[in-house]
């Protein structure tokens, strides 16, 4: 890893910021070690040779002056990169191995957008970039989601601060929105009740459409309930959001949301008990599980949902749901078993895969 063209030198500050952390520990260790010192007086001046990858430095020290030169880790393209990752993903059957390195060398270029990684296929990445994405790629490799790994994600036109165990909006909730936007636009009203918010994707996306618009949103989850105060923050709708922590299948519930609303909203843990099994590595070591699990019927939290919408919705009000495909026939003979709570099944929206994904709910 060494080249080191010099014999003998004291360093003790060196200009850090040009060196990636793990060459600046292994020079510092080596010359010490050369001199038999555990300190190191000054280095003058210290420079980085992105075609050569070699650091290059004048240092001084009581004992005398001189230069030496260090050859940092080895130059390495985006695209050999880009190739050498994806391939290693692959071999260790990493799901969505391309995806997962263009994110992660986007995210080190300094970019939001996948496009930024093949515009620059021939760029020179620094020892320090490099060891950024050895560094996120280990993390891949141990299942982490891409999404934990860069700490945000993109939802609409919203870019989300995201961390573990909250929930990764997933892309067919993004019709949800549309879905939910189509109506307030239609009832024209201007306040909104959301349930099981995670990181706040939908109620911060419905906030930053309708600048009218005011939201209650509800989480069970504390970290869930957090990272909605700090994205609507990021976004600059904290003003039209309140969060509550609360669980909706507690007796204390009703206390803290009591009044009426036109439009309730929610995408609830819907995955059917026995399906939980078979959710990918990546969720079900990193993703809260209660973000998904809806119990035998995947109805659990809905129920409780249908029962809270009977009470706090107006007349003619509407619940949206994102839901199981094999849900909608389920959740319309619960809703005729259950006449009292005046619901009955309206639409059924299917999702881009053709699913039928999102039910709407009329308060008669
Ligand atoms: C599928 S995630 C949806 C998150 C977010 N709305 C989205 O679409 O990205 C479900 C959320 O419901 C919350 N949750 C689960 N059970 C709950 C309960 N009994 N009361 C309130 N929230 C609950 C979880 O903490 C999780 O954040």
């Amino acid at each position: 890893m060494f080249n080191v063209m010099y014999s003998r030198m004291k360093i003790v500050s060196f200009p850090q910021t040009k060196i990636a952390n793990g060459n600046f520990q292994k020079m510092f260790n080596f010359v010490c070690s050369l001199m038999g010192v555990n300190k190191i007086d000054a280095v003058s001046q210290a420079d980085y040779n992105f075609n050569t990858c070699t650091y290059s430095m004048l240092y001084s020290a009581n004992k005398g002056s001189g230069s030496g030169t260090f050859k940092g880790n080895s130059c390495k393209k985006v695209n050999k990169v880009l190739m050498e990752w994806k391939n290693i993903f692959r071999d260790n059957n990493i799901s969505e191995p391309k995806e997962s390195i263009e994110h992660i060398i986007a995210h080190v270029l300094g970019s939001r957008s996948i496009s930024s990684v093949y515009k620059n296929m021939e760029q020179i990445l620094s020892p320090y970039q490099i060891e950024r994405i050895n560094e996120y790629c280990q993390k891949r490799m141990e299942r982490l989601p891409v999404q934990y790994i860069i700490e945000e994600w993109d939802f609409r036109n919203l870019t989300l601060k995201m961390s573990p165990p909250v929930f990764i909006p997933r892309p067919e909730t993004e019709m949800l929105v549309d879905i939910v936007l189509n109506e307030i636009y239609r009832q024209a009203t201007d306040r909104v009740l959301e349930f099981c918010c995670g990181s706040g994707a939908i109620s911060i996306s419905l906030l930053k459409s309708r600048p009218d618009l005011h939201i209650i949103a509800l989480d069970k989850s504390t970290e869930a309930c957090e990272l909605t105060k700090l994205n609507a923050k990021m976004h600059e709708v904290s003003n039209r959001l309140e969060v509550i922590h609360e669980d909706i299948t507690a007796a204390s519930f009703l206390n803290s949301v009591s009044t009426q609303y036109d439009i309730i909203v929610s995408n609830p843990p819907y995955i059917f008990e026995n399906d939980m099994i078979h959710l990918q590595s990546e969720i079900k070591l990193y993703e809260d599980p209660a973000a998904f699990n809806g119990g035998a019927d995947g109805l659990k939290v809905i129920k409780h949902i249908l029962k809270a919408s009977f009470l706090l919705l107006n007349c003619k009000g509407k619940v949206f749901l994102e839901v199981d495909p094999k849900h909608p026939p389920l959740i319309k003979s619960w809703l005729q078993e259950n006449y009292d709570t005046k619901l009955q099944l309206g639409c059924v929206y299917k999702d881009f895969s053709g699913k039928e994904r999102f039910v709407e709910i009329i308060k008669e």
